[in-house]
């Protein structure tokens, strides 16, 4: 019998020569390539283990070996935050108080500052606050292209242009994941709607796809390194994207060599079969209980009577084990932060860099707050808040700062502010949710009498304050900025219109703000109103961006990464009114107008927007001159563009230099011009700084179906510099002697 001493020191040499043990394991031996661990870890999973790793077993997480110590792999919403807990096997809030969060702008707001600093920031800032959440894959950014002004998740993505959409991606991407976040791209791809957007079908041509609605995708694996893609609920050429052969096997995992892991939508994954050998590698959010997942009981029979092969299972678990590797899921990471001071000044950066003037006549704005005595701030969005409650993008903030909370702190009580609802937005009486979570809502409207009095008192005040801030723009709920619906016309809930015409009417010296997160018609107002602010949905520190901008202490620089339309039927999703092109017939939606999509349509066909791609107003004006284009500095079919930009005005600010390109004769169809480089520029009054724009042998190409290649003919380009894609100040030329094909 030992005697206790020796016992204890028995225990301890056991102790030290199981742990020595362990280290020797090679897939704990940190000393050692995560391909190497990943291979000795999958050598000792069993089958049972190896499918629990690739489907759910909670809303929100999949796998965990706990014989190996692989923790479960948790994934979570979402793109501008971490979402609140929800229900171990439900959509329902966990009411939880250990889960605010931090709102960043939504995507189109962080696209509208053009300033990928701003989503790099924001990567950081979600992945740190995921850390302290534990949470391993996050499931943004969202970057579907607005094919459609009324795609009701154009808030949640980057716009119209597949160059700026992927410039934040990839910055979005590479913040988040230096966090030891994986950050899961999507919804890959062609999501561009949400009108059955679990079933309808997407047809376009091979450079569409290749030209338009994959380069931000491609981006963000290949420049990104992003872990994770979402495949998306809709089909694609007839097969679902979560089961899509040609998008998952051959181009993102062949041709784009992507390492991680295809995660589907919730509840978008609908065969074994197609799930197993299409390249889908985490099933999440099917209905029912997860032993019936198509990847679960199925899958584990089919490799055991020899139907699916042993590797095919493999690649999947390898592909999720590379996931947790990218978030030190096994070796342990740093504890992470919510909610800081550093958090909150990242989310106000980005809000004010964001918030687009999109007019000014008589320089109005900014307004100085020691000049301004009596203030009427009108319109119920003035007193909403955004950023909760809005299914997959929704963040439970500690506070989120209402415009109206915005002025009134700004002004500090130096001046009388009267508020006054003016009109009622689209009130929704929630109701249950369907299979992916999006929760009914009927839209409720105030009655005639209740709009009058509302119109009534809100005229009433206009006319009696110095200055009108009217705060209007849509909101969130079905038929709203929101998934699971997509908006029916452009116009403004709650009769704004009319009210804003009424306001103006009343006080000329009416600021109209809009808080929104796609583009509206104008119609009947805009003409009588001096001002006009695009302010988007900010997050957090929505109401300080917007007072800071009002009042000055910003200078807006924000640029729009979309076209607003004058009228729907301009757009090019809308202009042959056919079904086919929108919303789909027969559940086909079929993208004719190809290639002209946003700008590209608007000035191939000569249509006058109501405000262009790229346009955004400053407080100080900036002149370019001096435009020199070098060709070849970078490799065949590259050039580089070089021009001096000079603020010519009395206060610092920034301007967003657009360089687009443009093939005349091009022996294929070819938009009239394209994005492919871009920079934000900060000067102080009278600075000049010479701005260099590098373009790389894709930004002439097109894409070849034939050579399954991008081609760059050998002509001359014109390389267009402007301030928007209306607005081109310098022009210059490239020559090519010899084509160029890159793959
Ligand atoms: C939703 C969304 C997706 C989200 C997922 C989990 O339906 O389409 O963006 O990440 O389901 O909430």
């Amino acid at each position: 019998m030992l005697l206790p001493r020796t016992r204890l020191l028995a225990w301890a040499l056991l102790s030290v020569a199981a742990v020595r043990a362990e280290e020797t394991v090679p897939y704990l031996d940190r000393s050692l390539a995560s391909e190497v661990r990943i291979k000795d870890l999958l050598s000792r999973l069993t089958l049972e283990e190896k499918i629990g790793l690739i489907h759910a077993n909670s809303k929100f997480a999949a796998g965990g070996v706990a014989r190996l110590g692989i923790p479960l792999t948790w994934t979570d919403d979402g793109p501008d935050g971490v979402r609140e807990e929800v229900g171990q096997d439900s959509w329902v809030p966990a009411g939880r108080t250990d889960d605010f969060a931090t709102a960043m702008p939504v995507g189109i707001a962080m696209a509208a500052t053009w300033n990928p600093a701003m989503t790099e920031a924001e990567g950081r800032v979600i992945g740190e606050e995921a850390r302290a959440r534990n949470k391993d894959v996050m499931l943004g950014p969202g970057l579907n292209i607005m094919r459609t002004p009324l795609n009701g998740r154009n808030y949640d993505y980057f716009g119209e242009d597949p160059w700026l959409t992927s410039r934040m991606t990839v910055a979005y991407v590479k913040g988040m994941q230096s966090e030891q976040v994986v950050a899961c791209i999507k919804h890959f791809a062609a999501n561009n709607q949400e009108t059955e957007r679990n079933a309808v079908d997407v047809e376009m041509s091979e450079r569409t796809l290749r030209e338009i609605y994959l380069p931000a995708f491609e981006a963000g694996v290949r420049e990104g390194g992003a872990m994770a893609v979402m495949g998306a609920y809709n089909r694609f050429r007839g097969d679902f994207c979560c089961e899509n052969d040609y998008l998952l096997n051959t181009i993102l995992k062949k041709e784009w060599k992507f390492p991680g892991a295809v995660i589907s939508d919730w509840n978008a994954t609908h065969t074994t079969r197609g799930a197993v050998l299409h390249g889908l590698d985490l099933e999440m959010g099917t209905r029912g209980p997860y032993a019936d997942y198509y990847l679960a009981k199925a899958y584990e029979e089919g490799i055991k009577n020899g139907t699916y092969s042993m590797a095919s299972l493999d690649d999947k678990v390898r592909r999720n084990l590379r996931m947790l590797f990218a978030a030190a899921a096994i070796d342990g990471r740093g504890p992470g932060s919510i909610n800081t001071p550093a958090h909150r000044a990242a989310a106000l950066r980005a809000n004010e860099e964001g918030i687009v003037l999109l007019k000014n006549e008589g320089r109005l704005l900014p307004l100085d707050p020691n000049q301004v005595h009596s203030v009427a701030v009108i319109g119920d969005n003035a007193v909403r808040t955004f950023a909760a409650g809005v299914n997959s993008a929704g963040v439970k903030t500690f506070h989120e700062t209402t415009v109206l909370e915005g002025i009134t702190a700004r002004l500090h009580g130096q001046a009388d502010i009267t508020f006054s609802q003016g009109y009622r937005g689209p009130e929704q009486k929630k109701g249950k949710r369907d299979a992916t979570g999006v929760q009914s809502a009927e839209v409720l409207a105030a009655s005639a009498l209740e709009q009058q009095n509302l119109a009534d008192r809100a005229v009433k005040a206009a006319g009696a304050a110095e200055v009108v801030l009217f705060i209007g723009g849509l909101g969130h709920g079905a038929y709203g900025d929101d998934e699971g619906t997509d908006r029916k016309d452009l116009s403004l809930p709650g009769h704004q219109a009319e009210l804003i015409s009424r306001l103006v009417a009343a006080n000329r010296r009416t600021v109209v703000v809009l808080v929104s997160g796609s583009p509206v018609e104008m119609d009947g107002w805009l003409e009588q109103v001096p001002a006009v602010v695009e302010a988007w949905y900010g997050g957090s520190t929505a109401g300080e961006g917007v007072a800071a901008v009002i009042f000055g202490d910003v200078n807006p620089s924000g640029k729009l990464p979309c076209t607003f339309p004058r009228r729907l039927k301009d757009s090019p999703a809308h202009a042959s009114g056919l079904a086919r092109q929108f919303p789909g017939e027969n559940g086909v939606v079929h993208y004719d107008e190809g290639l002209l999509v946003g700008y590209r349509w608007f000035d191939t066909k000569k249509i006058q927007p109501l405000f262009p791609f790229g346009f955004g107003l400053s407080y100080t004006n900036f002149a370019y001159s001096h435009l020199a284009v070098t060709m070849g500095n970078n490799g065949v079919g590259s050039a580089v563009a070089k021009f001096d930009l000079t603020n010519t005005g009395s206060r610092a600010g920034a301007e967003v230099v657009q360089l687009y390109v443009r093939e005349p004769q091009a022996p294929v169809d070819r938009p009239e011009k394209e994005l492919k480089a871009f920079a934000k520029v900060f000067l102080k009054p009278g600075e000049t700084q010479r701005v260099e724009l590098q373009l790389g042998q894709r930004a002439f190409a097109y894409y070849s179906p034939a050579l399954k290649a991008w081609v760059a003919d050998a002509r001359t380009y014109d390389v267009l510099i402007g301030s928007s894609s209306r607005d081109i100040r310098l022009q210059g030329k490239a020559t090519f002697a010899q084509p160029s094909v890159s793959r």
